[in-house]
């Protein structure tokens, strides 16, 4: 038997508490093991009425006197979740978060602290929701070297983009839907602006590369500044917009984006769609392996927990010390993609034959130009810095005012 703390009784917190209390039947059927809730942390006892009173406390000092043996944080933040995970590793208690912001900030640091106290701390939950993708990462496939990571790894993002395309319904409707079914974050900027899904590429790159990859490392953009247009531009073509984070490992640098990027309706990243993500890690020996699943919400994150609470039931096996190793970061894409383009100008309507000027080195198709002030096109085989260098130069001349442009991935 096992006894364990809470922290926090909202979305995860209750959702780990209610696969704790259904699966108790089964885990002393099948392991002859029982989990013990003890306390459950909470700011507000009078909040949570449907909790046996005795369970709830709003002092922290007393689960770490207790002779619980596993802290779950699901409080989110990092202060005071720093704290709290801190001083339970070291009062020797192990430790389950689902607390990405903090993983991604200082996981290598409390990874290090529960080593030296020879205890866990697990946090499957932090990336994936439901997908069980760190622990595979870390004991399935560490023989194996990374290439690279394309993933879906916001579910809220890619809820509102799925409505925006399939139901038309605008951004603040579907953003609204999203927090109504506890997909967002409690400040939903952390999603719609990119740096949720940044926190969990550099928890994945971190854990199967052993390589730093600051939050400050990866190139972000959100889903914020995208336009009717651009999802209409996508439907035509048979693409979706999708907030793409991506890592690719080349031989002398990392580099690491998260941009809204379009890929084909019917490619594998186009079919994940609502709260669903997906992780798709190439790795050299043997290949493409892809991940999909529920990436947020109550029940699939509290499944992740539940299953770090097994793995220290089953297992009790403790952290391996792996100091990350600092590494070069390359701000562009290396090689040839395909681009989706759009150029706007605000004072004269484009013109065509100056603009494809300097787009020479690629394959250049219109995809739409009914507003003369409004070019879409798309290009196949350029470099991104070659796209960039021909975007400025169009600027300089004034032959247009403002651009964005979209890497086309599948
Ligand atoms: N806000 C996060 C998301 C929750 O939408 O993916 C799961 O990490």
């Amino acid at each position: 038997m096992k006894s364990v703390a809470i922290l926090g009784h909202g979305t995860v917190g209750s959702g780990v508490y209610e696969i704790i209390e259904q699966n108790n039947k089964y885990m002393l059927k099948t392991y002859d093991e029982f989990i013990n809730v003890s306390h459950i942390l909470v700011r507000n006892p009078e909040n949570h009425k449907d909790i046996k009173s005795s369970l709830l406390t709003t002092d922290f000092d007393a689960i770490l006197s207790s002779d619980c043996d596993i802290v779950i944080e699901a409080m989110g933040g990092i202060h005071p979740a720093y704290d709290y995970i801190r001083r339970s590793l070291e009062h020797r208690k192990h430790v389950i978060t689902a607390n990405k912001d903090l993983i991604a900030e200082h996981g290598s640091e409390l990874l290090e602290i529960a080593y030296n106290y020879n205890v866990t701390l697990n946090y499957e939950a932090a990336v994936g929701g439901g997908i069980p993708v760190i622990k595979t990462i870390r004991e399935s496939l560490s023989a194996h070297r990374l290439n690279s990571i394309t993933g879906i790894l916001n579910g809220t993002t890619n809820y509102i983009l799925s409505k925006m395309h399939e139901e038309n319904i605008s951004y603040d409707e579907a953003l609204k839907g999203a927090q109504e079914a506890g997909f967002a974050e409690m400040d939903p900027s952390a999603d719609v602006l990119g740096f949720d899904a940044a926190r969990k590429l550099s928890i994945l790159t971190q854990l199967s590369t052993g390589k730093q990859l600051k939050v400050k490392d990866v190139l972000i953009e959100g889903i914020t500044n995208l336009d009717d247009k651009d999802i209409s531009t996508a439907r035509k073509l048979g693409y979706k917009i999708k907030l793409i984070s991506k890592l690719i490992r080349y031989e002398h640098c990392l580099h690491a984006f998260v941009k809204p990027a379009y890929v084909r309706s019917t490619s594998q990243l186009g079919l994940i769609n609502n709260e669903y993500n997906t992780v798709v890690l190439d790795l050299g020996q043997i290949g493409q392996m892809t991940f999909s699943g529920k990436g947020a919400g109550k029940f699939p994150t509290g499944s992740a927990i539940y299953g770090d609470i097994l793995d220290i039931l089953l297992n009790d096996k403790h952290q391996t010390k792996k100091p990350l190793v600092p590494t070069k970061i390359c701000h562009y894409a290396q090689g040839y993609n395909d681009w989706l383009v759009r150029l706007y100008s605000l004072n004269h309507p484009i013109d065509l034959e100056k603009v494809f000027k300097f787009f020479n080195q690629g394959n250049v198709q219109i995809e739409d130009f009914t507003d003369p002030h409004d070019l879409a096109f798309t290009i196949q085989g350029m470099s991104e810095t070659n796209l960039i260098d021909s975007i400025k130069k169009l600027q300089n001349l004034n032959i247009i005012s403002v651009s964005k442009y979209f890497m086309i991935l599948e």
